[in-house]
């Protein structure tokens, strides 16, 4: 069965052709990141627009490049929530539009359901693999899940405050560095020394939730203070360094204490090397099975969320035409 996926929800246009949940035949990414860089983060009224300009350039080169023309497309996947209800509006109004003149069925997809996916692309063995245990690593979010089947997900922890993903867009602002700032962070920390000055570490007790605030809070002090002294590398590795622990930390005690052994750690956060190769670490000391999926997974992408959408779709699940988009859902609330 091939699915397209259509992704919206903040500022990448993507459609990707994924073929039976797994073989990812096409996956277009029309990244915004250059025009949202001069205001220092996504402006959504620039973002909405440039959808509607992208989505379908987007979808024919999605469809050329997987050597397929419409009649070839069985059903579509669109992420309608959570996200900027604009941006999100113009992958669902342009799925609808399809969906009724192809005669498609379609299934809604949770953003972060899509990331999931991602890393049962990456081994498609885990499709009938479960439970997983993964850690969500996004722009909007942090999560622990718990994943017992298709589309049963449990949260066993979150972030309190900040997600990681905002931790290094917004640290990356206080080191001067342009949007967006997760990259240009890992970028600026790969010269650095990360044991040259210690950020905080959040401590939360005996369950499996995150914060970041404080170890912002604490970059801003330190960045105020140092006044250039230090070296800005030393400084982004100390930081990438504080951030990565607490993730690597949090789901070893979520492994240790559900007794999962497979974990995968997706979301855009799980394309920093850093990080990748410290839970590479963990794993390996915990005898874990690791999953990351490649960089081009992690950040935002239509082809993971044609991935999950196939798996609701074989389920017997689809959505009527009227299906709307949401700014805020949980993961496994509404679907
Ligand atoms: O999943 P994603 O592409 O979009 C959302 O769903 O939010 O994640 C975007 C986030 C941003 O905060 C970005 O700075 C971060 O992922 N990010 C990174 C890296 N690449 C993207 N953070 C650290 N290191 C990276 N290499
Ligand atoms: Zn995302």
């Amino acid at each position: 069965m091939n699915v397209l996926g259509l992704e919206t929800s903040c500022d990448e246009t993507s459609a990707a052709i994924v073929s039976d949940g797994t073989v990812v035949r096409s996956n277009i990414i029309a990244s915004q990141a250059d025009l949202h860089a001069k205001y220092g983060g996504v402006v959504p009224e620039v973002a909405s627009r440039k959808h509607v300009e992208r989505m379908l350039p987007t979808i024919q080169e999605a469809l050329d490049a997987a050597n397929l023309t419409y009649p070839d497309i069985d059903s579509i996947a669109v992420a309608n929530r959570p996200g900027l209800l604009g941006a999100l509006l113009v992958g669902v109004s342009c799925a609808k539009s399809l969906a009724y003149v192809l005669k498609l069925p379609v299934a809604t997809v949770h953003h972060l359901e899509g990331h999931i996916y991602s890393a049962l692309i990456q081994e498609p063995e885990l499709t009938n693999r479960f439970p997983l245990l993964i850690l969500v690593v996004s722009g909007g979010h942090t999560q622990i899940v718990r994943m017992d089947g298709h589309g049963k997900y449990t949260i066993l922890g979150k972030t309190r405050d900040d997600a990681a993903g905002e931790a290094f867009d917004k640290g990356a602002r206080l080191l001067g560095l342009p949007y967006p700032g997760g990259p240009n962070v890992a970028r600026l920390a790969d010269s650095g020394d990360p044991s040259a000055i210690r950020f905080p570490r959040a401590v939360l007790g005996n369950n499996l939730d995150f914060s970041f605030s404080g170890v912002k809070t604490a970059l801003r002090t330190f960045v105020q203070k140092d006044a250039g002294k230090s070296k800005s590398a030393d400084v982004a590795a100390g930081y990438q360094t504080a951030i990565v622990d607490s993730l690597v930390a949090r789901l070893k005690k979520a492994a240790h204490e559900t007794g999962i052994r497979t974990v995968a750690v997706v979301g855009g956060v799980a394309a920093n090397s850093h990080l990748k190769a410290e839970m590479q670490k963990m794993a390996d000391t915990q005898q874990l099975h690791l999953v990351v999926p490649s960089p081009i997974l992690c950040t935002d992408n239509a082809a993971m969320i044609a991935s999950a959408g196939y798996f609701r779709l074989i389920s017997g699940s689809n959505d009527p035409l009227a299906f709307d988009t949401y700014a805020t859902e949980t993961l496994g609330a509404g679907s």
